[in-house]
C-alpha cells in the first residue's frame, strides 16, 4: 500500500511517500526556519502563508522522488492536529482535496502519534509494548505504547516542553531560533559541571515534568553574571542541557521499570539531541533495557511518520470523513 503523507502542523512543510507503513520511498521537508528566525519564534500567520506557497511543490517533489505516479497512491494521511490551526488547515485541506479528486481514502493523523511511530522507520523497531518518551517543541510526555495506534499516557509536562525550554534558553543567550541544535553543539565544547542548574524531578516516582524552574534559573544566572556570561556560553549550555537530560532519562527508565517493559523509545525533535541519546542509552543499559530511537533526520517534524501512522490506521479499518476539521490541542 502506497501512502502519501503530509505534515504542516508548525513550521515545516513536509510530504513523503511510504510503502506498507515502513519503507520510505521519498521524504521531503521544507523548513521555514529562516523566515521565523528574525522574530525569535514561529509567527503563525507567516507560517500558514508559507505553507500555502510551498505545499503543491513539496507534494509534487515527494511523488516524483518516490518513483511512483499520482494514480499509484492508495491513500493520503495528513496531520489533523495538534498544532497551529492555520498551518494545519493548509496540509489537511490539501490532503482532503487530493483524496477526493483521486477517489482514495484520507486519514487525519495526530501529530504526536506520528512521532511515536517514527521509531518504526529506523533500523531497530521496538516490540510492543514499550515505553516512549516524546520530547518536542510543544510536548514532553511519557506513554506506554501498546500498538501502532494505542498509547496510554503516563505523564506530561506541567509547564514548558523540553524543546521549548531549549528554545527559550537559546533566546536568552542570544543564540537565535530554534535553540535545540545550537545548544546541543555548544554544550559539546562546554563543561556541564561548571555551573549546576536545578533538576526538577517533582515526585521522583511519578512521570510528570516541569521545565520552567530550570529556565528561570538560567535567566537568573545570566542576569546576575553580567559581562562574564559572554565567555561562559558553552558551560551554561552544557549545564542546562545536563539538568534537562538527567530528568528525562531518569523518568523514562523509571516508567519502563514500572510497566515491566524491557524496551524504551525516545522520539520527537529533542530526540535528535546528542547528549540525550547518550544518557538514555547509558541509564537504560544499567537496567538491562533496550533503547530504540529514530534516525536523527526523522526526529524532527516530517511526513514519513505521518504516512506510516496512516498505514496502521487504514489497516485497522479507519478513514477520516472529508467534512472533518483540524484541531489545535491534544484531544
Ligand atoms: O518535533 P519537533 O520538530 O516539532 C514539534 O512537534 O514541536 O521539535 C522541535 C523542537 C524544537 O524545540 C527544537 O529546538 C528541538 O526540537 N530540537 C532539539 C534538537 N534538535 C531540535 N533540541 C535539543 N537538541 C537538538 N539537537
Ligand atoms: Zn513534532
Amino acid at each position: 500500500m502506497i501512502i502519501l503523507g503530509i505534515e504542516t502542523s508548525c513550521d515545516e512543510t513536509a510530504a513523503a511517500v511510504v510503502a506498507d507503513g515502513a519503507t520510505i520511498l521519498s521524504s521531503v521537508v521544507s523548513s521555514q526556519v529562516s523566515i521565523h528566525h528574525p522574530y525569535g519564534g514561529v509567527v503563525p500567520e507567516l507560517a500558514s502563508r508559507k505553507h500555502i506557497e510551498a505545499i503543491q511543490k513539496i507534494v509534487d517533489e515527494s511523488i516524483q522522488k518516490s518513483g511512483k505516479k499520482v494514480h499509484q497512491v492508495d491513500a493520503v494521511a495528513a496531520t489533523q492536529g495538534p498544532g497551529l490551526i492555520g498551518s494545519l488547515l493548509v496540509g489537511f485541506s490539501f490532503a482532503k482535496s487530493f483524496a477526493w479528486f483521486l477517489g482514495i481514502p484520507c486519514i487525519g493523523i495526530n501529530h504526536l502519534e506520528g512521532h511515536m511511530n517514527s521509531v518504526f522507520l529506523g533500523s531497530d523497531p521496538p516490540p510492543f509494548p514499550f515505553v516512549a518518551l516524546l520530547v518536542s517543541g510543544g510536548h514532553t510526555s511519557i506513554y506506554h505504547v501498546l500498538s501502532h495506534t494505542e498509547f496510554e499516557p503516563m505523564g506530561h509536562t506541567r509547564d514548558d516542553a523540553a524543546g521549548e525550554a531549549y528554545d527559550k534558553v537559546a533566546k536568552m543567550l542570544g543564540l537565535g531560533y530554534p535553540g535545540g541544535e545550537v545548544i546541543d553543539r555548544l554544550a559539546r565544547e562546554g563543561n556541564a559541571e561548571k555551573i549546576a542548574f536545578p533538576r526538577s524531578y517533582l515526585d521522583r516516582s511519578a512521570f510528570d515534568f516541569s521545565f520552567s524552574g530550570i529556565k528561570t534559573a538560567v535567566n537568573r544566572y545570566i542576569q546576575s553574571h553580567g559581562d562574564e556570561v559572554a565567555g561562559q556560553i558553552p558551560d551554561i549550555a552544557a549545564g542546562f542541557q545536563e539538568a534537562v537530560v538527567d530528568v528525562l532519562s531518569h523518568k523514562l527508565v523509571r516508567a519502563a521499570m514500572k510497566k515491566g517493559c524491557d524496551h524504551v523509545a525516545v522520539v520527537g525533535g529533542v530526540a535528535a539531541n546528542t547528549r540525550l541519546r547518550e544518557k538514555v542509552t547509558s541509564e537504560a543499559a544499567k537496567q538491562n533495557l533496550w533503547v530504540h530511537m529514530p534516525p536523527v533526520d526523522l526526529c524532527g517534524d516530517n511526513a514519513a511518520m505521518i504516512a506510516s501512522t496512516g498505514y496502521h490506521y487504514i489497516q485497522s479499518g479507519h478513514m477520516t470523513d472529508l467534512c472533518a476539521d483540524v484541531y489545535s490541542r491534544v484531544r
